[in-house]
């Protein structure tokens, strides 16, 4: 078929956006032809769901234009998208968890506050529709926050597959479906496909692309650098093309005086996302945990917190030969683990009370006697832990909720350190954060190691992780799939490990 401007459903010319400090895309150009499935691929930070974004209406760009058919489209936001006949179904999980299924698949229809819900009507409209994307035994009356998060996934699927259009994106829609689910997106995906409708698929399983899209755009830091017919491709030359940018790795770790193993992690497995995972990790040590979102690295973290129980597996501590008995943070904490995650305001980040008390709160029996705080002790304390991290704040007394990011972020790191953790897990640590509180928290970290602290970092900012850590394990579909020294890390290696279990996959899983 030749390329005649009514073969195309939508055209992306010169597109950029920047968000503060990072150019998130620079000049796309893309074509989607009527009735195609096409895959966008890239690493972890690639710029994939900010296109999507755009295209859906929900961020603006910068420059550069779309094209609907030969008009021009302007989307201003994610309403006027689907007026113009495009919608996605995003990465991030956008249900009302208090709702019932049916509710929140026809939640934009929903009478406000007047009128009644005709219920009857609505219950068996959704029944229609989960029925539909083959969800036949779904009861759309339970709420939402009863079913699991691959069920949830396939309601915000059939929510966006119900109602008609023209272009459909599809945002990592597989990343927590089992086989069987995603079995009945591609069946889906056909059957929308044969009416026409126009496909912008996002994911990591190049299994998956390669077996239903029809063309692969592959992304690298905000930049197209090739588009397929997906026949052309093999997965291998797809992970090639998403690599081989040029990282000028700024080493920040010098001199790392590694001491005695203090976290021995055994074949520790949960369901399908955590499957097998050995390491070690040492006194004084940075070991980066890397692999694309999804692939268990949080999850992992969570079992050695106890934030979640294992299935298998055991987690030896400070060298003892008999496993840690870690069920739940306590248990954790009382070992010396920390676990600092990306999600601040659920980190246990007091938000209207003041830096002082936010740190202090969680060792108060450290400051009290017979329950009395000890004012100007906290006081000291507060002040040297803000000096140490240098939290920029106009006073102690200022509640946490007005400050930056990066200072909530080091609050929350001041906590920790205040109840003497020796292992310390950071999940993500400078996501969202600006590049130059980021650099503050590197050095930090850095220093946090040199005083004997065992360290974890889990970063899908490879440039990141490679500056940092003395060790790098790469995760793959739940999986350990590399380990690399520092004298031996390059982007291809890690990024290959980290689509290695995702390339090939063969239908083992439950
Ligand atoms: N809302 C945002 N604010 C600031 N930076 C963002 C925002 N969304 C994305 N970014 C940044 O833009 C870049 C591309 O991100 P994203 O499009 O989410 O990548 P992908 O989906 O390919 O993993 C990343 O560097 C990311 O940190
Ligand atoms: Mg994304």
């Amino acid at each position: 078929m030749t390329d005649s401007p009514d073969n195309i459903a939508f055209t992306a010319r010169a597109i950029c956006k920047s968000f503060p400090g990072v150019k998130a895309l620079s000049d796309i150009n893309l074509d989607l032809k009527v009735g195609e499935v096409h895959a966008l691929v890239g690493e972890n930070g690639a710029g994939k769901s900010t296109l999507a974004k755009i295209i859906a209406g929900l961020h603006q760009l910068d420059s550069g234009q779309m094209l609907i058919g030969q008009a021009s489209y302007k989307p201003l936001g994610r309403k006027n998208a689907e007026r113009n006949g495009v919608r996605i179904v995003m990465q991030e999980l956008n249900l009302v968890s208090n709702l019932s299924v049916a509710e929140n698949i026809f939640i934009e229809k929903l009478p406000s506050r007047l009128g009644f819900i005709d219920y009857k009507k609505l219950n068996a409209d959704a029944g229609d529709i989960t029925k539909n994307v083959g969800l036949a035994e779904m009861d759309v009356t339970a709420q939402v926050s009863r079913l699991g998060i691959g069920q949830q996934q396939m309601v915000e699927i059939a929510a966006g597959l119900s109602q008609k259009c023209d272009i459909l994106i599809l945002d990592e829609p597989t990343a927590s479906l089992t086989d069987t689910e995603t079995e009945l997106l591609f069946a889906q995906i056909q059957k929308l496909k044969n009416e026409q409708v126009s496909i912008i698929y996002i994911s990591h399983h190049i299994d998956e692309i390669m077996r239903i899209t029809d063309s692969v755009t592959i992304l690298r830091d905000g930049k197209v650098v090739s588009t397929n017919p997906t026949s052309e491709l093999t997965a291998e030359k797809i992970v090639n093309k998403m690599v081989g940018r040029e990282l000028e790795h700024n080493k920040l770790r010098h001199n790392a005086k590694l001491g005695e193993v203090v976290l021995r992690v055994e074949k520790l497995t949960r369901g399908k996302k955590v499957r097998n995972v050995s390491f070690e990790l040492r006194r004084g040590e940075i070991l980066g945990l890397a692999g694309l979102i999804g692939s268990g690295r949080t999850e992992t973290m969570r079992l050695i917190f106890g934030a979640d129980k294992a299935d298998t597996g055991d987690i030896y501590l400070y060298g003892s030969k008999v496993p840690a008995k870690i069920n739940n943070p306590r248990q954790a904490v009382k070992n010396r683990i920390a676990l600092v995650t990306e999600d601040r305001k659920e980190q246990g980040l007091l938000l209207p009370l003041s830096v002082t008390k936010n740190i202090s709160i969680t060792n108060l029996p450290r400051l009290s006697r017979f329950g009395w705080i000890n004012q100007s002790k906290e006081k000291a304390i507060t002040a040297d832990y803000v000096e140490k991290l240098s939290v920029r704040i106009a006073s102690p007394h200022q509640p946490v909720e007005n400050l930056s990011g990066g200072n909530q972020q080091k609050v929350v790191i001041a906590k920790w350190l205040y109840r003497d953790c020796e292992i310390i897990i950071f999940d993500e640590p400078t996501r969202g954060i600006d590049v130059g509180a980021k650099f503050e928290i590197y050095q930090m970290l850095d220093e946090l190691a040199n005083q004997g602290k065992a360290i974890i970092v889990v970063s899908s900012d490879l440039k990141e992780l490679m500056a940092i850590s003395d060790r790098i394990a790469v995760m793959s579909d739940g999986k350990i799939a590399a380990e690399f020294s520092s004298d031996n890390f390059s982007e291809e290696k890690i990024t290959a490990a980290a689509f290695s279990e995702y390339v090939n996959q063969k239908k083992e899983r439950p």
